[in-house]
């Protein structure tokens, strides 16, 4: 498999990153991970300019990242990727001898990016048969918004999630159902449409807002409004979006079953709306 480095297309196992990189010492760094369908990128200028946020948060510079539009086609082709998969892209700070505040003079960012196949038909499962997910204590830091490397508190997260034989975890905070550990999260409750507004408490992801986008050309009214953990019982429909779910029902929440235990009618409404826009888009 051939990745980018630095400028160069290279074999991943000849790729070598210094023990001194920001990114290992501190998790001085931002990412994305973009979807391929039929061997075509989706959003990805969406997650273009999300990365050059996420940079500019971080004060790392040079932080336009248009070239990376390119690399991605490449990676894609160089390795022959004509189908589903996803393409991972990583910012750091550069390596400079360890000490906390910024190096000086700054050094070169590390910018490197891979292309994975994805199994399709796992993920397609997950979105008919819907997902289980337990909730967590928010124990990460307030910039949310910033898709940072460190992940430490969603990587937890998440492993309790599989431990507990989930597949996801959603944070809780100041008793408001946030986010997933790596997924947006929107509810249906007592008949209405709800989803965390964008703050640093959350990210914003490129599948919410697609979904946004779409209920308004559906007409379907939404509160951005967090759904709060005593109202867990009243849910009739609860569902994870991103990248990789697009949008995947959550029909057991904490080992019970939400609602009627099958995705419910607005899930179906809206990750079918969803699958309609990817295909005009990616064919
Ligand atoms: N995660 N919230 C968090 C914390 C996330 O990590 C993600 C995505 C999302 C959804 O964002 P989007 O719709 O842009 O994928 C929300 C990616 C897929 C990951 O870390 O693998």
């Amino acid at each position: 498999m051939l990745a980018y480095f630095n400028g160069a297309y290279l074999p991943l196992e000849e790729i070598h990153i210094s023990p001194d990189d920001r990114g290992f010492l501190f998790a001085d760094g931002v990412y994305e991970v973009v979807r391929i369908y039929n061997g075509l990128p989706y959003r990805l200028n969406d997650h273009l300019a999300r990365l050059s946020y996420s940079a500019s948060q971080l004060r790392l510079a040079p932080n336009d990242f248009s070239f990376l539009a390119e690399v991605v086609r490449r990676l894609l082709s160089e390795n022959a990727l004509t189908g589903g998969a996803t393409v991972y892209l990583q910012v750091t700070r550069g390596s400079a001898r360890r000490q906390h505040a910024f190096p000086q003079p700054p050094p070169s960012l590390t910018i490197y990016a891979a292309a994975y196949p994805l199994d399709e038909k796992s993920l397609r499962e997950k979105r008919e048969r819907g997902i289980a997910a337990i909730t967590v204590c928010d124990h990460r830091w307030a910039r949310c918004d910033i898709k940072s490397t460190a992940l430490i508190a969603n990587v937890m997260a998440n492993q309790e999630a599989v431990e507990r034989g989930a597949d996801e975890a959603i944070f809780i905070r100041d008793g408001a159902l946030l986010e997933g550990s790596h997924s947006n999260i929107m509810a249906v409750i007592d008949g209405e449409l709800r989803t965390a507004p964008l703050s640093n408490y959350i990210l914003s992801g490129i599948t919410r807002r697609a979904v946004l986008e779409l209920c308004r050309k559906l007409g379907i009214a939404v509160r951005e409004m967090p759904v709060f953990q005593n109202e867990i019982p009243r849910l009739t429909e609860l569902m994870a979006l991103s990248t990789t779910f697009e949008v995947a029902p959550i029909v057991r929440l904490d080992g019970q079953t939400v609602a009627s235990g099958e995705a419910g009618i607005t899930t179906r409404r809206l990750a079918h709306a969803l699958r309609q826009s990817i295909e005009r888009l990616c064919g």
